[in-house]
C-alpha cells in the first residue's frame, strides 16, 4: 500500500518545497521507492530542484514528477511506497483533495501571525471536509533564533486545536544553498543543522509508522 503525505498551504514561499524534499530524501535513504509528485506546475520547484541533483549526481535517487492534478498524481501512485503531494499555493481545490487522500497533511508555516491565522484557517477549512484533526499537523518553518517567538506560535497554534512536529526548521543561508546544488536540507555540512532538519523529519516518520 502506497503512504501518501500532503504538504500545503495557501502562501507560496513558506517551505513546502524544502519540507517535501527533505522528507523525500530521508525515506529514499532508508531505501523506500518515493515520488515527490510537484503539484505547483507553474514553479515546478522540485522538479527543477530534481534536475540539479541529478547533474550534481547526489545520492540516493529522488523522483519527482509535475503532475497538473492530484488525480493524475494518483494514477502513477501504485508502483510507490511513498508519494508526496508538494501543494501549490491558492489551491484550494487541490489541497482538500491531497488532505483526502493523505495519511498525514503538513501545514508548514512561518511564525508572524501573517503567517500563522491563513494556516489555521486553512486548518480549519481541511476540519469542515471531514478531514480528521489528527490527520493534521503542522511545521514551523523558516523560523528566528528567539526561542519564546517558536513557543508563542506553538501555543498558538495549539489553543486554535491542532498539534505541531516537534523541532523546527531554521531560516538559514546554509539550507539555501543546499537547495541550490540540488540537496535535503538534511544534507548540509553543519551538523547542528542536520539535526535540526532530523528532529522535523523524524516526528513525521514515527507519525507515520504509527498510523501503519
Ligand atoms: N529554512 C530555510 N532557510 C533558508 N531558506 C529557506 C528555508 N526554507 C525555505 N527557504 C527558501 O525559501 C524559498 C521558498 O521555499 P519553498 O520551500 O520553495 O516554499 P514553498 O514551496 O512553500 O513556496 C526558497 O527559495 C527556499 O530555498
Ligand atoms: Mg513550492
Amino acid at each position: 500500500m502506497t503512504v501518501f503525505i500532503g504538504v500545503i498551504s495557501q502562501k507560496g514561499g513558506v517551505g513546502k518545497s524544502t519540507l517535501s524534499r527533505l522528507l523525500a530524501r530521508e525515506y529514499a535513504y532508508s531505501k523506500w521507492d518515493v515520488k515527490i509528485a510537484d503539484l505547483d506546475i507553474s514553479q515546478g520547484t522540485s522538479n527543477d530542484w530534481k534536475k540539479r541533483r541529478e547533474m550534481n549526481e547526489i545520492q540516493p535517487y529522488v523522483a519527482v514528477e509535475s503532475f497538473r492534478t492530484v488525480s493524475q498524481a494518483l494514477k502513477h501512485a501504485q508502483v510507490h511506497d511513498l508519494m508526496i503531494f508538494d501543494g501549490a499555493p491558492h489551491a484550494t481545490k487541490a489541497s482538500l483533495e491531497i488532505a483526502q487522500k493523505s495519511d498525514l497533511v503538513i501545514l508548514p508555516t512561518g511564525l508572524s501571525l501573517d503567517d500563522l491565522k491563513p494556516s489555521v484557517l486553512l486548518a480549519h477549512e481541511l476540519i469542515d471536509s471531514k478531514i480528521p484533526d489528527d490527520k493534521i499537523v503542522f511545521a514551523l518553518c523558516r523560523v528566528g533564533d528567539r526561542a519564546n517567538e517558536i513557543e508563542e506560535a506553538r501555543n498558538y497554534i495549539k489553543k486554535a486545536g491542532y498539534t505541531t512536529l516537534a523541532g523546527s526548521l531554521p531560516e538559514k543561508t546554509a539550507y539555501r544553498r543546499a537547495s541550490d546544488l540540488g540537496k535535503a536540507i538534511s544534507e548540509v555540512s553543519y551538523v547542528s543543522l542536520r539535526k535540526r532538519a532530523d528532529e522535523v523529519v523524524q516526528d513525521i516518520i514515527n507519525r507515520i509508522a504509527e498510523e501503519s
